[in-house]
């Protein structure tokens, strides 16, 4: 429990409620047709001052202009936001930060890639579960609490998109979250739900 003492317990609460309120129900996703790459630009500019805290670069691979996806504002945004936080935080010094946006038939991929210490195959089965304690730690003595990945998993899902990672040791690690272009046939129109607290 060393890691997790270090975060403020109301973070800690604040985290567990997330997950909480989309398990039950409460928290629905709210898609529409959002500008991706906006968001994405957006993101990189509010943490480019942590990675260059760290010596670390970020670039955005994208065409220019917009790249639309049927997905939840806010969580596009908390999905993304974690998975560049994780790519500086867990990032040696001088290393890139890869942003890239495909367009696949219907879908959309966006992923980030680092050059950090990358992931074993152990680490790679628990990824994704709750308190998360793998072989990569902090680089620059930020605080942990080993939920941000399976927040992010469950965003992803309630939105009808996958998420992976293609990693080796040693080799850095790229996560791909796959979004919808358009709602899905079998899908309901979104109603009038809550929005994610916090
Ligand atoms: N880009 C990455 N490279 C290497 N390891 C990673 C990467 N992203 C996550 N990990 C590993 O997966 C673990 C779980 O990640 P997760 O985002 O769920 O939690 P965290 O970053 O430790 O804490 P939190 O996101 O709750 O602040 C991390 O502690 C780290 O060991
Ligand atoms: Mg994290």
């Amino acid at each position: 429990m060393a890691r997790l003492t270090q975060f403020s317990m109301s973070t800690l609460i604040g985290r567990f409620l997330d997950i909480a309120a989309i398990e039950s129900g409460q928290v629905k996703a709210e898609p529409e047709s959002i500008d991706l790459a906006a968001i994405a630009r957006h993101l990189i500019n509010r943490h480019t001052a942590d990675a260059g805290g760290k010596g670390l670069h970020m670039e955005l691979a994208a065409r220019e202009g917009t790249c639309r996806v049927y997905a939840d504002t806010k969580f596009t945004k908390e999905i993304l936001d974690n998975l560049l936080s994780n790519a500086i935080e867990f990032s040696p010094s001088g290393k890139q930060i890869a942003i890239c946006l495909e367009e696949k038939g219907g879908k959309v991929i966006v992923s980030v890639a680092d050059q950090g210490p990358g992931l074993t195959e152990d680490d790679r089965a628990k990824l994704f579960g709750r308190f998360a304690r793998l072989s990569a730690q902090p680089t620059g003595g930020e605080k942990s609490t080993g939920l941000g990945l399976s927040i992010v998993k469950h965003m992803v899902e309630a939105m009808g998109g996958r998420i992976w990672v293609e990693s080796e040791p040693g080799l850095g690690a790229t996560f791909r979250v796959e979004l919808p272009r358009e709602p899905s046939q079998r899908e309901p129109t979104p109603g009038g739900s809550a929005a994610l607290p916090g």
